[in-house]
């Protein structure tokens, strides 16, 4: 590809936080409009521009948070802004600022959502999450059952939820990889609900569980559109969010989504391909369910990645990894680890598995047998047995879920 040279690849300053929204929103097709919450998360020492002329004309962002991983919570560089003005794209632009970024980042790992699929798996990304969305038929599921107490269900406003919102989901990144954190800036941005964003839905509404001795233990962010259809109410119900830890909230919340008057259809995006809720209605054909990469990552720092995670059954083994863009990623690793003591070391020794990172970084969050890539080439078993040792101890008990476009 010819790279265009007079292009300069730089950090971006807080002044510009405009042109950086201006060429993303271009990119995107969406309008720009006033964002004071998203300028003071901006993280301009974490942005990348590339300028032709003076002229901004394309960026990437990192934004610092922590993701849940199997047995931790640890610091993950969420890669977001990513666009190349229509005029200048197909030229590398895109290119130098991801290498750059991936180089530069101080986290073991980073992770993005991707508008299209085929974007990132040259840099070393890989799909390590799936997500599910439903378009849930409410009159054919056959909603979950179970007594509802009275004060069991109950609704917030959004300075209410800020104060409770932040723990429930602490809680839900110890069930399941892949759950983002939220600042509290972060979560007035979550639950911002501006009327321009609602897409002809209704205003944001927040409706919590409360166990036995009152405290919120789960909730969901939903809203609902007016449909009237030839023959009566044809309402559509939108769930934007639901983290419920505890069996009983995730329970009565669902049965409450599922049951709301009026309605024929309920939207949910955020799904686990192993969701509870299959196990919970009559009929799971009726969720119409679709499968698509959610959490796509990138391992920047093989040997501290591989130690920030714990594995779910004993192991000890030999990787040779190849990284074509992070040269300090190549070569072998012995990986041992017996519950939360993890050691990850360059070795000489013989390698048992022959990889490169993408093949970890799909399975890193727990997701994807590393066996998956056996039958494709893209892992080696040099020793006999390894394959399944490795993949066992590689998996989590629950899939890892992304539970938010960032
Ligand atoms: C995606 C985007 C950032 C790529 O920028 P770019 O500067 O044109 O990318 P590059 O020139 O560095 O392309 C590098 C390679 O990726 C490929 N590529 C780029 N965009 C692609 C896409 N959308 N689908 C498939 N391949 C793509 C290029 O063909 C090129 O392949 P090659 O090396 O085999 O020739 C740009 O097209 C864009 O802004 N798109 C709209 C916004 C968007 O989707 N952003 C991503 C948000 S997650």
């Amino acid at each position: 590809m010819p790279y265009v040279t007079d292009i300069e690849v730089r950090t971006a300053q807080a002044s510009e936080y405009d042109a950086v929204q201006a060429v993303f929103g271009a990119a995107m097709m969406f309008e720009v409009t006033p964002d004071e919450l998203g300028r003071q998360l901006f993280e301009p020492e974490r942005a990348l521009v590339a300028t032709d002329g003076g002229e901004v004309i394309g960026s990437t962002r990192a934004l610092t948070r922590d993701l849940s991983v199997p047995g931790g919570v640890v610091a993950a560089a969420h890669v977001t802004g990513v666009g190349v003005k229509s005029t200048h794209r197909r030229r590398g632009v895109m290119s130098r600022l991801i290498g750059q970024q991936l180089r530069e980042v101080p986290e073991a790992i980073a992770v993005l959502w991707a508008s299209e699929p085929a974007i990132y798996g040259r840099f070393g990304y890989a799909a390590a999450a799936w997500g599910t969305s439903y378009e849930v038929d409410l009159h054919r599921v056959g909603p979950p059952t179970g007594p509802i107490r009275p004060g069991e269900l109950g609704e917030l406003s959004a300075d209410e939820a800020l104060k409770e919102l932040p723990r429930i989901l602490s809680l839900m990144q110890q069930l399941r990889p892949g759950v983002s954190d939220r600042s509290e800036l972060r979560w007035q941005k979550h639950l911002e609900d501006k009327p321009d964003d609602r897409g002809g839905r209704t205003a944001l509404r927040i409706v919590v569980h409360r166990d036995e001795t009152d405290t919120v233990d789960g909730y969901a962010l939903w809203r609902g559109k007016m449909v009237w259809g030839p023959t009566g109410p044809a309402y559509e119900v939108n769930v934007e969010e639901l983290v419920a830890p505890s069996p009983t909230a995730y329970r009565v919340l669902w049965q409450h989504l599922l049951t709301m008057d009026l309605s024929a259809k309920l939207g949910y995006g955020y799904a686990a391909v192993d969701e509870p809720l299959l196990q919970l209605v009559k009929t799971p054909t009726a969720l119409d369910r679709r499968v698509s990469e959610s959490l796509w990552l990138r391992i920047t720092d093989v040997r501290r990645a591989l130690q920030e995670r714990e594995y779910a059954v004993p192991v000890d083994v030999v990787l040779e990894v190849t990284d074509d863009l992070i040269e300090a990623n190549t070569g072998r690793f012995r990986l041992t680890a017996t519950g939360s003591s993890v050691s990850c070391e360059r070795t000489d020794d013989a390698a048992d598995l022959t990889l490169s990172v993408a093949e970890l970084a799909a399975a890193y969050l727990g997701g994807r047998p590393l066996a998956e890539f056996a039958t494709t080439g893209r892992v080696t078993e040099d020793t006999p047995g390894s394959l399944n040792h490795a993949t066992a101890a590689f998996r989590w008990p629950l899939a890892p879920v992304s539970l938010e476009v960032f």
